[in-house]
């Protein structure tokens, strides 16, 4: 497709010092500077809710969520004020919509028609390429300019694209502004869907569960009453919504296969895997098997609470589901994915009531794998909560 290679791409020594570039923007202290950006987005996303709540529309769920989290992603590891919550016109997520079930669709496709013919879509995706591409290097001009004003950046970088220029321009560092550009595309690509869908999920889930809908919010309602100042110490303290994440990713991991190629000849078992070949992980299998857990079809968040050892015992439900991967290339936006799903839901849970969550159909949300696991057709309506 011609983008250029990010971390998510790349391998061998390439990807090592890609890595350690990608974790250095994501490290606590870093998140933290970043987290009033954060608030800023979740207040427009309080404020577009309010208006379909005060006109009783349908909200389509997953559209608005992922201009929620391109909008995050934007201000938080770029420093750009990409505001696609307050304009319905042609902002740059339509585009990048386009790129991740494309890239699905080639990668399975048993012939590359369009190395020989350019069909309609071919075009399409070629004009959406150029627009996010040109989004890309604008990002990377205000930030260089920031920092051309502003020396003191290129010690002190406030956001990971400052943090990957700083880096690539060190004598030596094999970085080039392609490769800054390419990681500037990967978070937007890897934080986009995966947050937006896993949180469609979670709303959905938590409609069809009436008592524990209850017990998120009162536990939200509980730390914060409006919900719109929540505070990263507030955010913390919300262990019942976060385990309501947790085991939305169980049963619905919007990564659900893992593809994987071994570089040397491995036996995993009595299975003896030649070197290069591809193994596809099938993440959902065991995470959702009886053989593991009690009732594993069940939403219980309270599974991810109780546990005497969590993270360390071999039957932990921690071992079991990884949605985040695991490894040294285990996913490194995922503290900051929970941290966006907590603010999501403490703007929908304080500040509104939910009325419906369902399909134009009224049946179950059908699931969509295009890169990403999608839920079909999901809207919400949402009642303004009275805040007395
Ligand atoms: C619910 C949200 C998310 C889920 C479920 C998720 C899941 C994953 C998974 C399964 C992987 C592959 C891990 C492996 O190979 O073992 C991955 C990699 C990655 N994720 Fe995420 N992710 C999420 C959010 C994010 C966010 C918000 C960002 C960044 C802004 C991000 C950036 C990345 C990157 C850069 C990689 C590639 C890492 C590498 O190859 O070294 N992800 N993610």
């Amino acid at each position: 497709m011609g983008l250029p290679t990010g971390v998510f791409g790349a391998n061998g020594d390439v990807w090592k010092r890609q890595r350690r570039m990608v974790m250095a923007g994501f490290d606590p202290v870093h998140v933290r500077t970043y987290f009033p950006a954060l608030q800023t987005v979740a207040s427009r996303l309080a404020a577009r809710w309010s208006k379909a709540a005060a006109q009783n529309t349908f909200i389509d769920l997953q559209s608005d969520l992922m201009r929620f989290t391109v909008d995050t992603i934007a201000g938080l590891a770029f420093g750009a004020e990409v505001n696609t919550l307050e304009s319905d016109a042609d902002v740059i997520q339509q585009h990048l919509d386009k790129l991740f079930p494309a890239l699905f669709k080639r990668i399975f496709a048993p012939i590359p028609t369009w190395r020989y013919f350019q069909s309609a879509a071919d075009r399409q995706l070629k004009a959406s390429i150029h627009e996010v591409m040109t989004a890309v290097d604008g990002f990377v001009a205000q930030a260089r300019a920031r920092m051309q004003v502003n020396p003191s950046l290129y010690t002190q970088p406030t956001n990971l694209l400052e943090a990957m220029l700083a880096a690539a321009d060190q004598p030596d560092s094999g970085m080039d502004d392609s490769q800054v550009s390419g990681n500037v595309l990967t978070m937007l690509l890897a934080g986009e869907d995966t947050t937006a869908n896993t949180l469609a999920w979670m709303i959905h889930l938590l409609w069809r569960n009436p008592d524990v809908l209850a017990k998120a919010t009162e536990e939200l309602r509980q730390v914060c009453n409006d919900g719109s100042h929540l505070s990263l110490e507030q955010m913390a303290q919300l262990h019942y919504v976060e385990a309501c994440a947790h085991e939305t990713m169980r049963l619905k991991p919007v990564a659900p296969q893992l593809p994987l190629q071994t570089i040397r000849e491995t036996v995993i078992g009595d299975v003896r895997l030649p070197a290069g070949i591809v193994v596809i992980g099938l993440m959902r299998r065991d995470s959702v098997s009886e053989a593991h857990m009690p009732d594993a079809l069940a939403f219980l968040p309270e599974r991810w609470l109780s546990e005497v050892d969590p993270g360390h015992a071999a039957h932990s439900v921690k071992r079991i589901s990884m949605p985040f991967g695991a490894g040294p290339r285990i996913c490194p936006g995922r503290f900051l994915a929970l941290l966006e799903m907590k603010m999501a839901m403490a703007t929908l849970l304080s500040q509104f009531d939910i009325q419906s969550v369902d399909t134009p159909d009224g049946q179950e949300a059908r699931e969509h794998m295009s890169f990403t696991m999608t839920p079909v057709g999901l809207r919400m309506r949402l009642r303004k909560r009275s805040l007395v």
